[in-house]
């Protein structure tokens, strides 16, 4: 298998504008590429344990070798860590190092860490710098990019945060190889929807190339995150703070939370499975609202189960779900606005758009035929 060329995507803003590394082996090179963006030879790494036993010995030596010292701090894995007592330990745990303003917080690891980590700088001494470095695939094409930084609250998931962009984000492929199936295949969920929502012909690449990217082909690894990473720095560079088109991201992710609600976020659904069934969800919906076709929805059921995603709310094994119980947590999303979901529907592949005209008697019989199916 040839190696593939880095590639190099930059979000758009201003004096706040950043590069997005893409490429196997980005970690060996951690403290050469770092340094251009310290102001001493010190820096502090957030990750968790799982991460920890399979990267944090080769990002130590590669800061090691270029002089640069690092403490860390290593959290538990898992969601429940995005929350406010572990921001509390971090935050202290910073102070108690003297990090600086000036200096510079790495977040290795996945979403969790990304998001904890990202928000814990955003608040440390007003503002210190943050470089991300995403360990899976759903880091790579999303959470690490767009300045999103949050934790969690008994009320839901993300609602006490801060857009803090990172400094950097190195994308190593490489370390996607660690990535249990399940995982990479969630990450997976998040790349089809950048094709969904706007890019029909990535789309079609994915239908061609998707099952040999889940299966370890690096070129096609290295092109979905690039296109994935392509798209998103465009929408955020539009619009960062999501006045507008920055919610089409969100595509399946109402129908998403509400299911990962519903299974108590726990192992039943990763995040990426509920976007999946959501997804679905969304075609199905706009399908019965005379937007996408019934060939459309087929469509896109065959690529996510073709690849081993879930695609129906039936699919979730071990649920006891109900569609009152769905639509009373799509009505606590973040994305309500006057007691009015809006939601993102697709009106046909690589075309999206923001809406809260929706009947909910269709998306009723919608979540009623996906438990059914
Ligand atoms: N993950 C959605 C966003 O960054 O806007």
């Amino acid at each position: 298998m040839s190696v593939p060329r880095e590639e190099l995507v930059t979000v758009a803003l201003g004096d706040r504008s950043y590069p997005i590394h893409i490429g196997p082996g980005l970690l060996a090179d951690l403290g050469d590429r770092l340094a251009p963006f310290l102001k001493r030879n010190r820096v502090a790494l957030v990750t968790d344990r799982n991460v920890a036993d399979l990267h944090l010995a080769a990002a130590e030596a590669a800061l090691r070798a270029a002089g640069i010292a690092c403490v860390t701090q290593i959290l538990p894995p898992g969601e429940q860590t995005k929350n406010f007592a572990t921001l509390e330990r971090l935050l202290d745990w910073l102070l108690a190092e003297k990090i600086e303003r000036g200096d510079l917080i790495l977040a290795l690891g996945g979403g969790v860490i990304g998001d904890l980590t990202g928000f814990a700088a955003a608040i440390l001494r007003r503002g210190v710098d943050f470089a991300q470095i995403p360990t899976t695939l759903l880091a790579q094409v999303d959470s690490s990019v767009g300045g999103k930084t949050a934790i969690n609250s008994p009320h839901g998931k993300n609602l006490i945060g801060a857009f803090h962009q990172p400094r950097i984000v190195l994308a190593d492929i490489a370390l996607l190889d660690s990535l249990p199936r399940r995982e990479l295949l969630a990450g997976y969920a998040e790349v089809v929807k950048y094709g969904l929502l706007g890019d029909a012909a990535f789309f079609d690449w994915l239908e061609q190339h998707g099952a040999a990217l889940c299966a370890g082909d690096l070129p096609a690894r290295v092109e979905a995150v690039t296109q994935s990473c392509r798209a998103k720095a465009q929408i955020v560079a539009a619009d960062e703070r999501e006045a507008g088109q920055r919610a089409l991201l969100n595509l399946g992710h109402t129908f998403g939370h509400a299911l990962e609600q519903a299974t108590n976020y726990d192992a039943r659904l990763l995040h990426g499975e509920g976007v999946a069934i959501g997804m679905c969800l969304a075609f199905a919906l706009s399908h019965a609202m005379g937007l996408a076709t019934g060939q459309e929805v087929e469509r896109v059921k065959r690529h996510l189960s073709g690849i081993g995603l879930p695609v129906r709310v039936a699919d979730i094994k071990g649920a006891d779900i109900d569609v009152d119980t769905l639509l009373a947590g799509m009505a606590q999303d973040k994305k309500v606005a006057d007691g009015r979901i809006n939601f993102i529907l697709p009106r046909a592949i690589g075309d999206s758009f923001v809406t809260d005209q929706v009947d909910p008697d269709l998306v009723r019989q919608v979540l009623a035929a996906s438990l059914a199916a």
